[in-house]
């Protein structure tokens, strides 16, 4: 079955004092009252090693936002996948749409991201999404064929499973504009639909598909109320702690 996943992006947001603040009052609701969602925060990463020593032992995951393919060099700026791991994190999220559309990600990095995660033994959590001008021109779904096509190329059957699947309308994100919830599960069954014919219903019967894009406490119940979105990738609303306690507290 696959798991529900609630993912804080915090993007370029909170100073490490700032973080730990966050985590110790996250870590302390989820000691009250746990939840069945896996929940990961995504900081920065100057946050990632000292979030993971004060979230070793509790029910909170963590996520790099970014990392780089090669293993290790000159390239300034950036951090591998070796480092993700001895930071704390379990997650990567790898092809958001600021990276692809401020850092000039094209789906050949994003592949080669991905693959070295997996190496890593960390679990990418793949953005894909359409503009508003391919929605409107009908291309949302070649769109997404595109990306997943040429972000999983070469990846094996076996390894989509290790893999969690973010729908991101980029129209959506920090616009206060929600996909609606028949928009989305569109989407998301597309999503799967094309895995399950590329790589067989095994591969994909565990494939979280999770959904990002103006997600908050008003909207996460309906959905969540879709049994094809497995979880939500929220960015402005995790900022704050009392708002993305709603959206993980939802019902
Ligand atoms: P917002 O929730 O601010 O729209 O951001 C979504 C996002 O980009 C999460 O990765």
């Amino acid at each position: 079955m696959a798991k529900t996943f609630i993912v804080a992006n915090w993007k370029m947001n909170k100073t490490t004092g700032q973080a730990l603040e966050y985590a110790r009052g996250l870590k302390a609701a989820l000691l009250q009252n746990p939840v069945s969602a896996v929940v990961v925060i995504a900081p920065p990463f100057t946050g990632m090693r000292a979030l993971a020593e004060e979230l070793k032992d509790s029910a909170v995951c963590l996520a790099a936002q970014n990392m780089h393919p090669a293993a290790r060099g000159a390239f300034t700026g950036e951090i591998s996948g070796e480092m993700v791991v001895d930071a704390g994190c379990r997650y990567c999220i790898i092809g958001h749409s600021e990276r692809r559309q401020l850092f000039g990600e094209d789906n050949h990095l994003i592949n080669a991201k991905i693959t070295a995660a997996l190496n890593y033994g960390v679990m990418p959590i793949f953005c894909i999404g359409e503009t508003l001008a391919s929605r409107n021109a009908g291309e949302t779904f070649s769109v997404l064929s595109k990306q997943l096509k040429e972000g999983l190329n070469k990846i094996p059957a076996n390894d989509i499973g290790k893999i969690a699947i973010a729908y991101e309308p980029v129209w959506a994100i920090g616009t206060g504009l929600t996909a609606t919830p028949g928009q989305v599960h569109e989407a998301h069954s597309f999503i799967r639909n094309l895995l399950s014919e590329i790589y067989g219903e095994k591969a994909t019967a565990d494939l979280s598909i999770i959904y990002g894009g103006s997600v908050t406490a008003a909207n996460i119940s309906s959905l969540m109320a879709e049994k094809e979105i497995n979880g939500v990738l929220v960015g402005s609303a995790s900022l704050d702690l009392a708002s993305f306690l709603a959206i993980v507290n939802f019902k």
